[in-house]
């Protein structure tokens, strides 16, 4: 293992870390970055808690090189505070009961800004295609939608 220094912008502002270039970015994030709103399910790939964008696109972070982050821009949960979208995504989540115990939510709301972002209009199929990734064991998926829902029409003026 060789450790080298990274440098990527975090929530907009420059980190460098070093770090093994292939250890998992949700790692870096929560260990040296202290960045713990990135949640660790299942660690390989298949749950979306630990979901973050890299320039723009949700990413696994727990299977994602921290190394791949060279010159790249990270956006985590706790960057969602600076984001208008982000807000009105926390605000219909906590309205509509779509946060329950809550290990989900920082990979939802990450992925749906994304989503959203590049389609302030989707379809509800198209959501929920765009979350498949994304698992909740707690609300049944309906308030989420819902909390989807609320947000779009909100910022569609309807
Ligand atoms: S913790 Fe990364 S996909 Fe589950
Ligand atoms: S709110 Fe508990 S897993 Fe989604």
């Amino acid at each position: 293992m060789s450790i080298v220094d990274v440098t990527f912008t975090v929530n907009g502002r420059r980190a460098t870390v070093a770090t093994d270039p292939a250890a998992p970015l949700l790692e870096v994030l929560r260990e040296e970055l202290q960045l713990t709103g990135t949640k660790e399910g299942c660690n390989e790939g298949e749950c979306g808690a630990c979901t973050v964008l890299v320039d723009g696109l949700p990413v696994d972070s727990c299977i994602y090189a921290a190394g791949a982050t060279a010159g790249r821009s990270v956006e985590t949960v706790e960057g969602l505070a600076d984001d208008a979208l982000g807000r009105d995504l926390q605000a219909a989540f906590v309205a509509a009961g779509g946060v329950q115990c809550g290990f989900c939510t920082p990979g939802f709301l990450t992925t749906l800004v994304a989503v959203l972002r590049e389609n302030p209009a989707p379809s509800e199929q198209e959501v929920r295609t765009a979350l498949a990734g994304n698992i909740c064991r707690c609300t049944g998926y309906s308030q989420i939608l819902d909390a989807v829902a609320v947000t779009i029409s909100g910022r569609n003026g309807r």
